[in-house]
């Protein structure tokens, strides 16, 4: 009986009640992370033209792009920083006054059900555009982690929930904890960019965020994007220096990875579905050549199929409006 005739699969896919009855995977707004670009100024908002629907916004407008993300159930939002000024190691990355820190003071303030996290890294404050401080035209590793501990700790006095390194360097996550927990921010938990591949899918973030590096790419500290095990390796080194969260960036081209990270580890995962991955759809919907709602949800509960608990997205709003 169970082999066709006596099976068949179509019994159950023959109306909406059937399939909602079997569907294995719910994707709720709460589960999904909005994140925000946060600039100087006041009542800037500058559309980010790679990406309909995402913009450039100073800290009062980025409060009302999360006040309405709250209002519709997202979970929380991720800021990243666009300061005035850069140089050659980032210090805009640490200051307590930064766009960044200014924005999480607020929306913790007057979106209090959402998380609030942070983005870790110097590249958007570096004025060569990488993610640490630069020795012989190369990332150095051990100096730029004393940058981003710095940078963490700020974010947290600020009143980070989550604070997310997105770097790359080895070491980040134990010296960051170490940091937090010498401050004082024991409570402030530590979500990991653990296996973050050297992506094309990341060039509409660089427009964004303004962070494209002046000589080279990232493949010196961000992964190959052939290597599977290595994802582990850089997922459980992160679990033992206290990662809370692991990320595993971007999601859709890797979703294999995104599978076995949770089934070997079971530990609290986060998929990141990267500005690459949200224009490419977004502008073969703008042609007419799909249907750019069906293929956001599709896109989005896949990645949570294969076993992400949580999703950072750009249509955290839009996926939370339309879901049935
Ligand atoms: C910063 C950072 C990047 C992204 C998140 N944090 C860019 C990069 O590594 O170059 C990419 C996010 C996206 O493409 O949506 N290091």
């Amino acid at each position: 009986m169970s082999a066709f005739p006596g099976w068949r699969g179509r019994r159950l896919r023959r109306t909406p009640a059937l399939r909602a009855l079997v569907r294995e995977t719910r994707l709720t707004p709460e589960r999904l992370i909005l994140p925000l670009f946060v600039t100087e100024g006041e009542g800037v908002r500058t559309p980010v033209g790679s990406m309909p629907g995402v913009w450039r916004t100073s800290v009062d407008e980025a409060l009302v792009d999360a006040r309405e993300a709250a209002e519709l159930g997202v979970g929380g939002v991720i800021l990243f920083g666009i300061p005035e000024r850069k140089d050659a190691e980032g210090t805009g990355a640490w200051d307590d006054q930064g766009a960044v820190q200014r924005a999480v003071r607020a929306i913790k303030d007057a979106a209090t059900e959402l998380a609030v996290l942070t983005d870790v890294c110097l590249c958007e404050y570096t004025d060569h555009g990488h993610c640490g401080v630069l020795r012989d035209g190369a990332v150095d590793n051990d100096p730029t982690l004393d940058l981003l501990a710095r940078t963490a700790t700020s974010h947290a006095r600020a009143g980070a929930d989550l604070v997310a390194p997105s770097d790359m360097m080895d070491g980040r996550v134990g010296a960051i904890r170490e940091a937090l927990d010498h401050e004082g921010f024991e409570q402030v938990g530590i979500l990991s960019y653990a296996a973050k591949y050297a992506s094309a899918f990341y060039g509409p973030f660089r427009e964004a965020a303004d962070s494209r590096p002046a000589f080279g790419d990232r493949s010196g500290y961000q992964m190959d994007p052939a290597n599977q095990d290595e994802a582990l390796r850089e997922v459980w080194a992160d679990i033992e220096e206290g990662a809370d969260v692991v990320m595993v960036k971007p999601a859709l081209s890797q979703l294999d990875v995104i599978q076995r990270v949770k089934r070997e580890t079971g530990w609290p995962l986060a998929a990141y579905h990267v500005s690459g991955e949200y224009a490419a759809i977004l502008a073969a919907a703008e042609r007419g050549w799909l249907d750019g709602e069906r293929a956001m949800r599709e896109a989005l509960v896949s990645i949570a199929r294969a076993g992400a608990d949580i999703v950072i997205t750009y249509w955290a709003r839009e996926f939370a409006r339309v879901r049935s």
